[in-house]
């Protein structure tokens, strides 16, 4: 009894210095940035909570979004991001039939080879091939873009991890908080617009972002605006609106299997509490005839 009150008493502790922790920061986002000396943290600002439809035990993809999502990519982001580990086929898994695979991968083409001469030739793309590179290599990449090469996009989503620190990774236990990816990329995206403070300054040919993990700008500029991409199915065609879905969309090409995990996992935990039952059950009817 004693253990369970001071368990609790503990956790409650820790939950209200996690909402003084919370409201400090809340006040003070940019705190690093302001103390003129001080060599600032990055990122500036932590990345925006987002609702997405794929969060907490019983997560789904919305396929509708990841459609839109898949249109913001190739519309926008496919000209200067790669998304070498993606093959067309997988794109069955957002609800498109074989033949409209067949015909999107068609629009695409792919370097094959060799043909019986020994020469490298350029074919239409099939659904077993993978979504072709913008660049030939890093190099030349890197050079179209102001030294900075545009990242792989396959698993962006999954590699862009904001330390969220104490106290807030323990509530992430709980809450069992995995869209730090997502966040990230939606924050990246809508927070161009937000005002350059007078004390930090930036390179030239970058472009200022207080969400950019790595420093106060980056190499992008804004990639998208209002009106860009039309969406077909009356979603609102806004950058908040692109930004959700293409991140949605990048979480499932880094996680095509997301709903299979909770799934299972979910069903782990039921088994394991059964489990658990049956074992307390056997251990009182072993011991049942047995003196203390
Ligand atoms: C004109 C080329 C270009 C386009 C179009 C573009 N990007 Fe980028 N992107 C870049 C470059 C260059 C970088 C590397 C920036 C750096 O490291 O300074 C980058 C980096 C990123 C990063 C990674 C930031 C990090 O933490 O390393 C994300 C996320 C990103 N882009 C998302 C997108 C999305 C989503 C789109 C489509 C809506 C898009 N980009 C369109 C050029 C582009």
């Amino acid at each position: 009894m004693k253990k369970l009150v001071a368990g609790i008493l503990s956790l409650a502790l820790v939950a209200g210095l996690g909402v003084s922790f919370a409201t400090a920061e809340d006040a003070a986002p940019a705190a690093g940035a302001e103390a003129e000396h001080a060599t600032p943290h990055y990122p500036l600002r932590h990345p925006k909570e987002q609702e997405w439809s794929f969060a907490g035990p019983f997560g789904k993809y919305d396929k509708g979004q990841l459609q839109r999502g898949l249109k913001v990519y190739t519309e926008v982001c496919s000209a200067c991001h790669s998304m070498h580990l993606v093959s067309f086929r997988t794109l069955e898994g957002l609800g498109y039939s074989e033949a409209q695979v067949k015909a999107f991968a068609a629009n695409y083409e792919v370097q094959d080879g060799p043909n019986s001469d020994g020469e490298m030739y350029t074919r239409k793309a099939l659904p077993s091939d993978h979504f072709p590179s913008p660049f030939p290599n890093d190099e030349a990449a890197a050079a179209a873009n102001n030294g900075a090469a545009p990242p792989d996009m396959s698993l962006l989503a999954k590699a862009r991890g904001i330390t969220r620190g104490f106290p807030q990774f323990i509530f992430d236990i709980f809450t069992q908080y995995q869209e730090g990816g997502p966040d990230y990329i939606y924050s990246l995206l809508t927070g161009y617009d937000e005002e350059q403070p007078a004390n930090i300054e930036v390179a030239e040919g970058t472009h200022y972002n207080p969400y950019f993990a790595n420093a106060a700008a980056l190499a992008m500029a804004k990639p998208i605006s209002d009106d860009q991409v039309t969406y077909d199915d009356g979603s609102p065609q806004t950058v908040d609106q692109y930004a959700h879905d293409v991140a949605a969309f990048l979480m499932w090409a880094a996680e095509p299997h997301l709903e299979e995990r909770k799934r299972t996992g979910f069903m782990v935990m039921v088994f394991l509490v059964i489990f658990t039952g049956l074992i307390y059950l056997t251990k009182k009817s072993v011991y049942a005839n047995k003196e203390h």
